[in-house]
């Protein structure tokens, strides 16, 4: 993809990578901390970690409110990190970039705002049947506000999308003439599969149909250009891409942030306001209510620049082949079946396994020093369009390494033997 700006790429090198990790030098029950749980959260490296303790230490004010010193500093931080994460995902603008405090924020705004902008009675939203809670709860919000209904992408068994018919819907067509909005994830944080969004969001344009993006699951992992893509809409968090917790971000085309309304209402985001009529600020503050976590975005444009530093096709390759060896080795154990098998995947192996409870394999796993995340994920239509009450998810990150896939298989078999 054409838009890195990093002109000399570290070569990829796993253990130089490690050593940047402050955490991996922990001990869990007394075993080598193995995190396997980077699509809850990733860890952080030393120097986001460096950057947001150093606005605290050292430039520790308010932004776009002060003439003084530390205000202007932290105002430059800040603002700092918007360009770099305009740089990163390609974005026209820094004002299309707005700050949030992560996915589930970034699409309750967009839901809103566009439900208010677009959504009149009998009007459709589609979603897709693979989608994290916070891409499915804030649009029936917004279609319940607005008498709007919710359609429904199906999946197939493989974990993928079946686009060839939405229930319900008369023509063999995902879109009807009522269809205004097409909220979907690049990735799927369970299954791991990575949609053609692209294909789909050039289908939707045809019809005029507003298109929401949630990223969160892809931002770490994937070369995400929002102009190529030719979203309206994207949503991500900091936390998932090495950066802090309670960041994030919506990027949004200039022409239609411009057109929506304000989500909250509050100091920063306002012109002039007088009790009658308040006028609101240009992008992107219209969308910025509030004191921002400033620590938190100065991290996360830390992070961003440290992603930059490496070339994320390798670190999708690295990561692809752990993938690859944790499907392998995992598929070979007697009684497992692996949630989401399709042909283009990210490092997310969910997986059950006949006559175990994965809350019970996960607890054997962490007392191993082993991290992964166990239960429904926030995806509890899919755990019922597969017919399981929750799955044992391991996802991997650029840190992690082969020899850390052989001890999640080792892992699960000694479990196994304690469990049947
Ligand atoms: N959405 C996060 C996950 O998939 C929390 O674990």
């Amino acid at each position: 993809m054409s838009n890195s700006t990093s002109a000399v790429k570290s070569a990829f090198n796993v253990e130089e990578i490690r050593a940047q990790f402050p955490i991996l030098k922990e001990l869990v029950h007394g075993k080598p901390l193995v995190y396997f749980d980077n699509a809850a959260t990733s860890q952080k490296p030393r120097r986001v970690i460096k950057a947001e303790s150093a606005y605290y230490a050292t430039i520790n004010a308010n932004v776009h409110r002060g003439v003084h010193t530390l205000s202007t500093k932290a105002t430059e931080a800040q603002e700092a990190a918007r360009e770099t994460v305009r740089v990163h995902i390609n974005a026209k603008h820094a004002h299309d970039i707005i700050f949030t405090s992560g996915t589930t924020a970034s699409i309750n705004l967009a839901a809103t705002s566009l439900g208010q902008l677009l959504l009149k009675k009998g009007d459709e939203v589609v979603i897709s049947g693979m989608e994290h809670h916070s891409n499915i709860v804030p649009w029936q919000l917004a279609c319940e506000r607005h008498g709007a209904v919710l359609k429904v992408i199906p999946i197939t068994d493989s974990g993928e999308w079946d686009l060839a018919q939405i229930p319900g819907q008369a023509r063999n067509d995902v879109f009807t003439d009522k269809t205004r909005i097409l909220a979907i994830s690049h990735v799927s944080n369970t299954l791991g599969t990575i949609n053609p969004v692209k294909k789909l969001i050039a289908e939707a344009k045809k019809k005029g149909i507003i298109t929401v993006v949630d990223g969160a699951q892809a931002i770490a992992h994937l070369n995400v250009d929002v102009q190529d893509l030719g979203c309206d809409l994207y949503a991500f968090s900091g936390h998932k891409a090495y950066g802090p917790t309670g960041t994030g971000v919506l990027y949004g085309r200039e022409d239609l942030l411009e057109r929506m309304p304000p989500w909250q209402g509050g100091g920063e985001m306002i012109d002039v306001v007088t009790f009658e009529k308040t006028t609101y600020a240009k992008l992107p503050f219209k969308f910025e209510a509030g004191t921002p976590h400033i620590a938190g975005i100065i991290g996360l444009g830390e992070a961003f620049r440290w992603m930059e530093d490496y070339d994320k096709t390798a670190i999708a390759a690295h990561e692809h082949m752990l993938l690859e060896h944790a499907t392998k080795e995992l598929l070979a154990i007697d009684g497992l079946r692996i949630i989401g098998t399709a042909k283009e995947k990210v490092g997310v192996i969910s997986f059950v396994i006949e006559g175990v409870h994965h809350y019970d394999l996960g607890t054997l796993l962490d007392q191993q020093g082993i991290a992964v995340r166990t239960g429904h994920h926030c995806t509890q239509p899919l755990m019922d369009r597969f017919g399981v009450s929750g799955t044992t998810r391991a996802s991997f990150a650029c840190f992690n390494t082969m020899a850390e896939v052989d001890a999640l298989v080792a892992g699960v078999k000694k479990g196994l033997k304690m469990l049947r």
